[in-house]
């Protein structure tokens, strides 16, 4: 396993590179990602390389036998790129110009902006490309941050028309999919077409589920012109891109597809800040983290949210189905948290083996020392302003003795046995028109994502056209848009032995985000062998008890209901007690080949979720690593190993494969098949 470091030379001076690098190699980490927000120093004006700099950064590090991973600098247009063409910079939904002189301040779509990008990527990639120290690219930075990826300048509109003209061929064919009919929205030319902001009330959902597309579409095609030039010009170099954490504007599938592998970037504590917020429902503490005995669990302030930070995980390890990097690692303190709070010793090491223990090949710390200028002037580094080591640092030395360990856990692949599958199409769908208060697609996932953790089951978040054939249980939240086509494969897989579990919401519409005039569950209604009659939301606090003989299934269905009808041989395993749907089915099951077909038809909590994929995990066979796990523990798997890894204070006894294991707070437990 890797260890890394992101290192900004331009920051320093140069008679001090040569000492980092030597405390960088001191401290055990072999790779430093250099480069990423140069461009203004490797081209100081238009057609004006200056490498000379970077030639001797590489050197610098090469020669303490460092690996360099090289970043191209798209995501800091520089000032002299913005101030001689304007035309690149991004238009927000509020139809305002977006300013230069942070970052990110481009239109991916930018005729210009592809023209200036390909000449600074070519120029590296023809300078770097052989170059022996330089292991791999990463593409731009975090492409969609500080919500980039939706521009809605003129430059985008006319290229969301030429992708409407590519997708639907004529107008009719749009009009017809969009159901252009109500409201006078029927287009007779294609100029009449605009993008969907600034409207006085709701846009059409099938423009602006094309919109999301095609902003995506125009990401992943941004990012493919610098992809075709790196293939070009390098040799035996690999190319990734640091995706963000839990990130909704962009098809990660899609911008994974093309590179060797993907990475991401973690910081614990400001994503439990900004995405918990996102991730956990606002209205009912009963979903918030729970111990035992049910009561809200607050996890110590400096490790985050292990479960959110495990769900990150999962979702990079099922972008393409295999291992990850972390590219960016947070060390310490980050800047753009409310608090950002101090991080205590031993977190920095709990936080690289979560990694480990969910996949990832490498981790690299970000940043190297903390920088005394410009925005990120508080964000700590290993080191601190003046050079001396910070926690991080302190702890990356105590790590030494650990290095082989985590080599040899590292030659091994997570294999989970559960998938749950995330749809980007569902996701913006249901974010179109959420129809309830905070009903979104990655709340939903994510609250499975926690019922099977805290069951100790390893889960992958896969697209729906993953290979499934390796899992015994697939569950698919809400899968609204599903077409003819996963129809067909879930089918399959279900036939072929495996367990598919449908939430709320799935099969309502069609791909272009109609909804469909069909029975529900649309194209799913006969896999599932049910019909859902009626449906709808439940008001906080509201809710209808359930009848059911399912072990450890409680409460009562709240959030959302639908009501179910099933057909002769479907087997009925809860009902609703009262009313809205009193009386009829609220989760049933249908076997199929060898496999069988759930719709579970209510938003449950954690606990009701966790009763039913226990039940079902138990009879499909599912491996559970550990049982009864405390809150705040966290159990992996890779290859022979059990990792349980503790985030909370206090030591916790753990069972797992028939024994009862210590593990120290802030600590992790290896165990060994
Ligand atoms: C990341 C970004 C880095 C740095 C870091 C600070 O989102 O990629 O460049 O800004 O956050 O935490
Ligand atoms: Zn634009």
């Amino acid at each position: 396993m890797k260890l890394g470091v992101c290192y900004y030379p331009e920051h320093w001076p140069h008679e001090r590179w040569p000492l980092d690098a030597a405390m960088m190699a001191e401290a055990g980490l072999d790779t430093v990602r250099v480069g990423e927000f140069a461009w203004q120093l490797m081209e100081p004006a238009e057609g004006r390389f200056s490498w000379e700099w970077l030639d001797e950064a590489i050197a610098t590090l090469a020669h303490a036998g460092l690996e360099v991973v090289l970043g191209t600098p798209t995501a800091a247009p520089p000032a002299w790129l913005t101030y001689d063409y304007p035309d690149v910079l991004p238009v927000d939904a509020e139809g305002r110009v977006r300013n230069s002189g942070t970052r990110r301040h481009y239109c991916p779509t930018s005729p210009t902006y592809r023209r200036h990008s390909e000449r600074i990527v070519r120029a590296m990639a023809e300078r770097y490309g052989r170059n022996p120290a330089v292991v791999g690219w990463q593409i731009d930075n975090e492409f969609g941050c500080h919500d980039t990826v939706r521009c809605y300048c003129d430059q985008c509109a006319a290229a969301f028309r030429e992708w409407l003209q590519r997708k639907y061929g004529t107008l009719d064919a749009l009009n017809e999919a969009w159901g252009a009919v109500f409201w006078s929205q029927s287009y007779g030319r294609w100029e009449e077409i605009r993008l969907p902001n600034l409207t006085p009330t709701g846009a059409n959902p099938s423009h602006v589920l094309d919109y999301a597309r095609f902003a995506s579409d125009t990401t992943v095609s941004y990012q493919q012109l610098q992809i075709d030039l790196l293939r070009r010009h390098t040799v035996g170099q690999f190319i990734t891109t640091n995706a963000l954490g839990d990130f909704e504007d962009l098809d990660y599938h899609d911008l994974a597809r093309p590179l060797d592998f993907i990475a991401w970037d973690s910081y614990p504590t400001g994503h439990a800040e900004h995405q918990g917020e996102f991730l956990y429902l606002p209205e009912k503490p009963a979903s918030r983290p729970e111990d035992s005995k049910g009561e809200a669990f607050t996890y110590p302030y400096d490790v985050g949210d292990p479960l959110i930070t495990a769900f990150c995980h999962a979702q990079a390890r099922g972008y393409k189905q295999a291992p990850f990097w972390v590219m960016e690692q947070q060390c310490g303190p980050i800047n753009w948290s409310r608090y950002n709070t101090v991080v205590r010793p031993g977190t920095v090491r709990l936080w690289t083996w979560h990694a480990l223990a969910e996949g990832a090949d490498a981790v690299v710390y970000f940043r190297w020392r903390a920088c005394r200028f410009a925005f990120e002037q508080y964000h700590s580094g290993l080191l601190h302003h003046d050079a001396t080591p910070a926690t991080g640092y302190r702890e990356l030395l105590a790590m030494a003795g650990e290095r082989t360990l985590m080599a040899e856990i590292a030659s091994h692949p997570v294999e989970a046995e559960v998938a749950l599958l995330l749809d980007y199409d569902d996701l913006w769908a249901i974010q179109i028109q959420p129809h309830r208060a905070d009903f979104t697609q990655k709340r939903h996932l994510f609250l499975f994502y926690r019922a099977l953790a805290k069951l100790g089951i390893p889960a992958d978040i896969v697209s729906p056209d993953a290979d499934l054939g390796h899992y015994k249980m697939v569950i698919a939240p809400s899968a609204i848009l599903a077409g003819e086509e996963t129809a067909g494969r879930l089918a399959a897989y279900a036939r072929a032995g495996g367990v598919v579990v449908f939430g709320v919401r799935s099969g309502v519409k069609t791909p272009t985000n109609l909804v469909t005039d069909r029975p529900l569950p649309g194209v799913l209604r006969d896999l599932v062998g049910a019909t859902v009659t009626d449906w709808g939301s439940l008001l906080p606090g509201t809710g209808c008890d359930l009848t059911t003989d399912l072990p450890g299934l409680e409460g009562r269905a709240s959030f959302w209901v639908e009501q179910l009808a099933p057909d002769p041989g479907t087997v009925v395993l809860a009902s609703y007690a009262f009313s809205p749907f009193g009386g009829s089915a609220a989760l049933t099951a249908r076997a199929t080949g060898s496999g069988q077909v759930l719709y579970l038809g209510w938003y449950p909590t954690e606990a009701q979720a966790s009763a039913i994929l226990g039940h079902l995990a138990a009879g499909a066979g599912v491996a559970r690593l550990a049982e009864d796990l405390p809150a705040g523990v966290m159990a992996a798997r890779r290859g022979p190993y059990t990792l349980l890894l503790n985030f909370t204070d206090a030591p916790h006894t753990v069972r797992t494969g028939g024994r009862a294991v210590e593990v120290g707070p802030r600590d992790v437990r290896v165990e060994r098949k």
